[in-house]
């Protein structure tokens, strides 16, 4: 049962089939280039498309927008040190922005960073500062069967091969990205945070966590490591977070606001002073750092709220019970589910479609033209060169859709699945030229099954 109810709404409609297929082809086939308005039950992300409360709405009334030593920076900073104990931010306008300030300080040409697994702007800034990125998950991070409580951990051993081979002296940073978005949103255990500190102490590299989504895995590690089985959601969080030299974060996510970012640091030392120069250069000054007043003061009461009891436990058991549902429904999903989306396994769903023929952007193309619903691919078309599954992510905005979108999502799902074999394969017609950010803008086309070769 939700601990709320809806103070505003906004209406949603089901386009016609016909108005769907050819706003599909319009698009290109990527449901990036779809008008909102056309869209049922919108899944593509929960960042920053979640519901705001009453309190936050309050305080965005009372948002200061000096530009310089404003109120409203100084209440996210009273919450940033409170919630994840990081003295000292560098603001920024969401989370790229802070990467593109941070990641800019650490990283030069040729250095490598080690991630459990980058996101794609991460992944994307550190190559822009011509780094190389690495990931280094565990391996049952590739296993969506295996019930692993902790899929999301770095793998200590591998990253410590990758530093014997490239030297220490290049490895500027170690980061953890907390849930691990990449890897089906899993958590990562406190121990591990422990081991890949004590690592990155070794290596005389700085430790960052992405904390974007800090809430919904501290609420994972209360109910998944013994340690912690009676800490509130608050004391893990803090704790977690409490052996990173700095974090990334995007108040898109745990922040519960529309926008925002910024840079936390535990010391005012050389790299606070660098963030905070790049911040004043490329987001804006170090009191506001491209956000408004009211982004701010939003932020600061969003903070709280994510670690505030029932919110995350009732927000993760709604992402857990539409699993169930599209299990039940036959739909082959990663288990466990992650915190904050279902991911849909394309080569299980589609297996007649050939792995490089886009099964998942099929998959992703499919269930908007079922349903109206949009979802995001974050397979082989959105990681291009890697050999990971194809998945789909459904991804579940905070406190915003009910169990009926979320039934009609699973409906929708298994739709798909039953069309089989009439479901075809796409290749892709243009791209940019980044391949970290070929999703967002590809143009695709379908391929006729039928004409096919087997690869
Ligand atoms: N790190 C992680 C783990 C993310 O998931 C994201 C964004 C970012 C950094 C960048 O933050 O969007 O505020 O610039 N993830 C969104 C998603 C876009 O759909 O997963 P941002």
């Amino acid at each position: 049962m939700r601990s709320y109810k809806a103070a505003m709404v906004e209406p949603v409609r089901l386009l016609a089939r016909e108005d769907r297929e050819a706003a599909l082809r319009e698009a290109g086939f990527n449901v990036f280039n779809l008008d909102s308005a056309d869209v049922f039950v919108d899944l593509l992300t929960d960042s920053g498309t979640g519901t705001m409360s009453t309190a936050q709405w309050a305080a965005l009334m009372e948002g200061d927008e000096a530009y310089a030593g404003s109120d409203s920076f100084r209440e996210l900073r009273d919450a940033v040190r409170d919630v994840m104990g990081f003295e000292h931010l560098v603001p920024a306008h969401q989370g790229r922005g802070a990467e593109n300030v941070l990641y800019g300080a650490l990283v030069d040409d040729g250095d490598v960073v080690l991630n459990n697994a980058h996101f794609d702007t991460t992944r994307a800034h550190v190559a822009a500062n011509g780094g190389e990125p690495v990931d280094c998950p565990v391996p049952e991070a590739r296993d969506g069967d295996s019930d692993h409580p902790f899929k999301g951990n770095f793998d200590v051993d591998a990253a410590r091969e990758v530093v014997d081979d490239v030297g220490a002296e290049n490895v500027p940073a170690v980061v953890l990205t907390v849930t691990n978005n990449s890897m089906a949103g899993q958590p990562v255990s406190v121990a591990n945070t422990r081991e890949v500190a004590a690592f990155a102490d070794q290596i005389d590299a700085t430790f960052v966590v992405d904390a974007c989504r800090f809430a919904e895995n501290a609420h994972f590690v209360g109910r998944r490591e013994d340690e912690f089985a009676d800490c509130s959601v608050a004391a893990v969080a803090r704790e977690q977070l409490s052996y990173a030299d700095a974090c990334v974060m995007s108040g898109k996510k745990d922040g519960l606001v529309n926008v925002g970012g910024f840079v936390g640091l535990r010391e005012r030392g050389d790299l606070y002073e660098q963030c905070r120069q790049r911040g004043i250069l490329y987001e804006g000054f170090s009191t506001y750092g491209g956000m408004s007043g009211r982004d701010m003061a939003a932020f600061a009461v969003g903070l709280r709220e994510a670690v505030d009891p029932p919110y995350v436990a009732e927000r993760v058991a709604q992402v857990e019970a539409l699993a169930d549902a599209l299990a039940d429904r036959g739909v082959p999903v990663y288990r466990p589910a992650g915190g904050h989306a279902v991911y849909v396994n394309a080569n299980d769903a589609l297996p007649h479609i050939p792995r490089g023929d886009y099964p998942g952007q099929a998959f992703v193309c499919e269930l908007y033209r079922e349903g109206g619903v949009r979802a995001v691919e974050l397979g082989r078309f959105a990681f291009p060169g890697t050999d990971r599954d194809d998945l789909v992510r459904l991804a579940v905005p905070r406190r915003t859709y009910g169990p009926d979108h979320l039934e009609h999502v699973a409906d929708t799902a298994a739709a798909v699945c039953e069309r089989g074999e009439a479901v075809s394969g796409f290749e892709v017609v243009s791209e940019p030229a980044m391949p970290e950010l070929r999703h967002f803008s590809a143009e695709l086309r379908p391929v006729d099954a039928a004409e096919t070769p087997s690869r």
